[in-house]
């Protein structure tokens, strides 16, 4: 696990350099962006140069790159100069092909939303439209493009502030909040690879607000440590829960067949972290 390649950007070209890129950031979210130029034409296309910034002002930035191929700006940087407002549009799996469709390079003024054979709704706040069938859409207004080079691939990274968000119902918890089990998007991977967000794929994990709710490493018992048995993540989830007990930890006796024991233990976890605790306690306790 300590032997790695390691590489000079500076030393290699563009097309080879690129799939390291998009190959070992992973995953990325993809903006499905609709702009619009100053005759009023509307374009859309994908970008996986893509996240959140900031939360209050809620800003977020995507990349469109000078092109490789032509080593011009891309249309929807173009557009964006002409007028100043997009739509972000998350996609979902259903949309994915489509999308893909979106990507090639159309002569400028081409619509791609009608050749992927797409729907809109019309905005309320900004002139592009919003693609029907998108989990979420952000209208929004840019802020700011930070040209990161001239050349071919150097990307003119489009800070953009949000001024509504829409999200489908049928994404909504029970408190309103968009709940990742039912969004089905998608996020590039390297190569032509993606990953679909479905419920088997995530895990939920509560951040510790208070130091006092995790263990340090030190407080660890050595077995665990060193246990043949436990998994790095497993010894993860055992390190963020912190037993009310905790300072026995360091007083108690190692246990007798630690193998045994962890092999129980982790049969609680990821989620039961406690109960996982409870039983390493219980098997030290004199007979
Ligand atoms: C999933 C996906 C993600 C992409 N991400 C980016 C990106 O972050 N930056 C970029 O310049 N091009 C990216 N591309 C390529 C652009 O979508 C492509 O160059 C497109 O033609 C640009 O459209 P436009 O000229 O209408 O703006 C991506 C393509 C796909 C399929």
């Amino acid at each position: 696990m300590s032997s790695y390649q390691s590489l000079d950007p500076a030393q290699i070209p563009l097309p080879e350099w690129h799939p390291y890129m998009i190959g070992s950031i992973i995953p990325r979210p993809v903006a499905w962006v609709t702009t619009m130029d100053s005759k009023g034409r509307f374009n859309l296309a994908p970008f996986s140069y893509f996240g959140a910034f900031s939360s209050k002002p809620p800003v977020v930035g995507f990349s469109p790159s000078t092109s490789a191929r032509t080593s011009q700006p891309k249309d929807t940087h173009h557009n964006l100069l002409e007028v100043p407002e997009c739509v972000i549009n998350l996609v979902p799996y259903a949309l994915a092909a489509r999308m893909n469709i979106t990507t090639g390079e159309y002569e400028r003024g081409i619509n791609e939303i009608e050749r992927a054979g797409l729907e809109t709704l019309p905005s309320e706040v900004v002139r592009p439209p919003r693609i029907v069938g998108s989990p979420v859409h952000l209208e929004a207004k840019l802020r700011q493009i930070i040209s990161l080079g001239e050349n071919p691939g150097a990307g003119q990274l489009v800070l953009v502030e949000v001024v509504r968000m829409h999200l489908a119902q049928h994404i909504l918890d029970e408190k309103g909040l968009p709940d990742p089990r039912k969004m089905d998007v998608i996020a590039r991977l390297g190569a032509f690879w993606y990953a679909r967000i479905t419920p088997e794929v995530i895990f939920w994990m509560k951040q510790p607000r208070n130091p006092a709710e995790v263990l340090a490493w030190q407080e660890l018992p050595r077995d665990i440590r060193e246990s043949r048995v436990f998994t790095a993540a497993e010894i993860g989830h055992l390190l963020a829960f912190r037993p009310a007990w905790a300072e026995l930890l360091t007083q108690l006796p190692p246990p007798s067949d630690p193998d045994t024991l962890h092999k129980e233990m982790r049969k609680l976890l990821p989620h039961q972290a406690a109960e996982a605790w409870e039983l390493y306690r219980k098997s030290l306790q004199p007979a």
